[in-house]
């Protein structure tokens, strides 16, 4: 019988035997769908909640070179057609999600990453669209993080192909390059099961603030993406769908 939810579909792709599957299908059951209504709504001031009960006024805050980063990032829709360089890129990777070295935990050795990561286990892998990045052929690249290089996976991926699986949010057009941060689902799902798919999802958002304030650290402008279309961008990505996925992305550029 046709599922409401397109479990048939689904079920093609993703085995159902174990629980924490049920996060994947959960996943994958959250392809992006329209509210007409509420995208046509004006955008509203944040909602706060307020107890009612008795206050202790905060002292103000000062200002520091990271919190004026925080304060500089805000979501760019207005990208200028010039190129990143190739050293600012690879700053942006290497200190979003690289290697920092080696460390003892314990008697474990482990890598020392640039965010934390339930587990140690780190789950995400990202990949680079390049669009205008001096002295980097335009394509599609894997960042390779334990060894900081970037693996070709396609040079005849460009901004366009991708417009149509970014909901035609044509105004990434001219960004520089889109990192996408993937999951490896069961490296920390195998572990913690299908909370193991809250915790990649939460370091996935530690990461893109990561990549957001650095390139504001270069006075680059960045736009957080969520809204994609996931098997198309997966087929993109040439990933295994079986245990991976696009779970975010974020566009990076010269502001216009
Ligand atoms: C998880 C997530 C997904 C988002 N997806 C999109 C998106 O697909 N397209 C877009 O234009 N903005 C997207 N945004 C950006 C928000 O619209 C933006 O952060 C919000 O309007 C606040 O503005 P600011 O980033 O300038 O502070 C996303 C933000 C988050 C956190």
């Amino acid at each position: 019988m046709p599922s409401p939810f397109g479990l048939k579909r689904i079920m093609s792709t993703i085995p159902i035997t174990e629980s924490r599957n049920l996060a994947l299908l959960y996943h994958l059951n959250s392809e992006p769908w329209l509210n007409q209504q509420a995208y046509s709504q004006p955008s509203q001031m944040s909602a706060f909640k307020t107890l009612g009960k008795a206050e202790v006024t905060l002292p103000v805050c000062g200002s520091t070179p990271l919190t004026e980063l925080i304060g500089a990032r805000t979501s760019c829709r207005n990208f200028a057609n010039a190129p990143i360089s190739i050293g600012g890129l690879a700053s942006l990777l290497h200190h979003t999600y690289g290697t920092l070295g080696l460390r003892e935990d314990g008697t474990a050795r482990m890598h020392h990453r640039p965010v934390p990561s339930a587990g140690a286990l780190y789950p995400l892998e990202l990949y680079v669209l390049v669009r205008a990045v001096d002295g980097l052929p335009p394509g599609l690249y894997h960042y390779a993080a334990w060894r900081h290089s970037l693996e070709l996976v396609d040079t005849g991926a460009s901004m366009e192909d991708f417009l149509a699986e970014l909901l035609r949010q044509f105004y990434v057009a001219e960004a520089s390059a889109i990192v996408f941060f993937t999951a490896v689902f069961p490296r920390t799902m195998k572990k913690y099961g299908p909370r193991g798919y809250r915790y990649i999802l939460l370091e996935a958002g530690h990461a893109a603030q990561n990549l957001c304030l650095l390139a504001a650290e270069q006075k680059l402008a960045t736009l957080c993406l969520g809204g994609f279309r996931d098997s198309a961008i997966n087929a993109k990505l040439g990933l295994n769908v079986a245990i991976e996925g696009a779970v975010y992305s974020v566009a990076v550029g010269h502001s216009a």
